[in-house]
């Protein structure tokens, strides 16, 4: 059944939501195929395997029709100088999302297939995904990185697609924040 209008209050410290809906951990374990350097990975994963980044839910569910919103924070971090980041996903039918920076510094890397885009991500930034653009945030700072998602419920992840074609560039820790590479290299 659908949900009745509803209150969520936000605390701007402590980034929770309430009423909250479940919350997702994501170890460097969870994050398999991601990093170019495999052996760095397979070394973290299997040593003290940290938290690279959380998920907390609000309670509106993601089911076809509602408005689902989540807070991701990031720790800072990275893996052979590979800025630490989300696995990153494109919505299987292409709908949009918007993702507002709450806290921290990060960056949004969007691939469409062809093209990639960079978005600097600093508090009160609203990132735009337009619809048929793959999405991954990155922490490019020395604290964690928290941003608010909003997104159809019915959007869903497809981490299959971007195993298969990368997200055109990776982001390496750079004296000034971030180096943006070409998947490849
Ligand atoms: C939802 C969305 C975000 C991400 C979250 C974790 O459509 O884009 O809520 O799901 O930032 O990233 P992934 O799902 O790529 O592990
Ligand atoms: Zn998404």
């Amino acid at each position: 059944p659908p949900i009745s209008p509803m209150a969520i209050a936000f605390d701007a410290e402590k980034l929770t939501l309430s009423p909250e809906g479940p919350t997702l951990t994501r170890r460097m374990s969870d994050l398999e195929g991601l990093f170019r350097d495999h052996d760095a990975w397979s070394a973290a994963a299997s040593g003290d395997d940290p938290i690279v980044y959380t998920v907390v839910s609000s309670p509106v569910p993601e089911v076809e029709r509602e408005l689902p919103q989540s807070i991701t924070t990031i720790m800072p971090g990275d893996t052979a100088g590979e800025l630490w980041m989300t696995k990153g996903h494109q919505h299987p039918d292409h709908q949009g999302e918007i993702y507002l920076a709450l806290h921290g510094r990060g960056g949004l890397l969007m691939f469409d297939g062809e093209r990639t885009e960079w978005l600097d991500m600093l508090p009160g930034t609203i990132g735009y995904i337009p619809p048929g653009w793959a999405h991954r945030s990155v922490n490019t700072g020395d604290e964690p990185y928290s941003f608010l998602a909003v997104y159809p419920g019915g959007a869903g992840h497809d981490y299959g697609w971007v195993l298969e074609r990368g997200m055109g560039s990776r982001a390496f820790r750079a004296e000034s924040g971030v180096d943006l590479r070409p998947y490849a290299e």
